[in-house]
């Protein structure tokens, strides 16, 4: 039971470090929460520092992701992937609620990448492609994150035997991602949520 607890405790703190707030920073003086949506995530730093700084959040965010997992999985292989998936969800808090930044973070979409391709690769995999299309499509990054956590659990129940620890870890995770897009889910309602590649503000 300690070593759960530290280990829930160390995702927390790595998925803490707000990497889109560290890097606009430090390239632009900013604090990225107060321009465009107001996100501390990689969408944003695509809006308000553009695609270099953008994919080094995006790919920075998911490790956040990986190596919680791979720091459960590493602590109690055999224990049913309980470790692993609480480790996970702990990197996605420490994102959205970051101990460092006043607990204001971002919507975890990357950090959720990281967890749920470490834990479940191939129903991400395949919800991932349909994410992206989906963004090639209709430029809404937000509507692809949905998309993303929606059709990873079902891609899962469907044709793969997980352990439960993860269906249920999976299914959260959906949840709170959904719920953190409550104002892009106004927005893509009214027609009015913002389109990556548009300039905006
Ligand atoms: O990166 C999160 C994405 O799904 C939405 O971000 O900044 O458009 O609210 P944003």
């Amino acid at each position: 039971a300690i070593s759960l607890i530290v280990v829930i405790i160390i995702s927390y703190l790595l998925g803490s470090i707000s990497f889109s707030y560290l890097i606009a920073k430090k390239i632009k003086k900013v604090d990225i929460r107060q321009h465009g949506s107001g996100n501390a995530g990689a969408t944003n730093t695509l809006r308000v520092l553009g695609i270099g700084p953008a994919i080094l959040v995006l790919s920075l965010d998911i490790a956040k992701g990986i190596v919680a997992v791979w720091l459960g999985h590493w602590l109690a292989p055999d224990d049913g992937g309980v470790f692993p998936a609480l480790a996970g969800f702990a990197a996605i808090a420490g994102h959205n609620w970051p101990i460092y930044f006043g607990f204001r973070g971002g919507k975890g979409v990357a950090t959720t990448i990281g967890v749920l391709a470490t834990l479940v690769f191939l129903p991400a995999l395949y919800a991932g492609l349909i994410a992206i299309g989906s963004i090639f499509m209709t430029r809404y990054v937000s509507l692809g994150s949905i998309l993303f956590v929606i059709g990873t659990p079902i891609f899962m129940i469907a044709f793969f035997d997980y352990p439960d620890a993860y269906t249920y870890l999976t299914l959260i995770i959906a949840v709170l991602l959904i719920w953190r897009h409550q104002t892009n889910i106004k927005r893509l309602v009214a027609g009015e949520e913002s389109k990556i590649g548009q300039k905006n503000k």
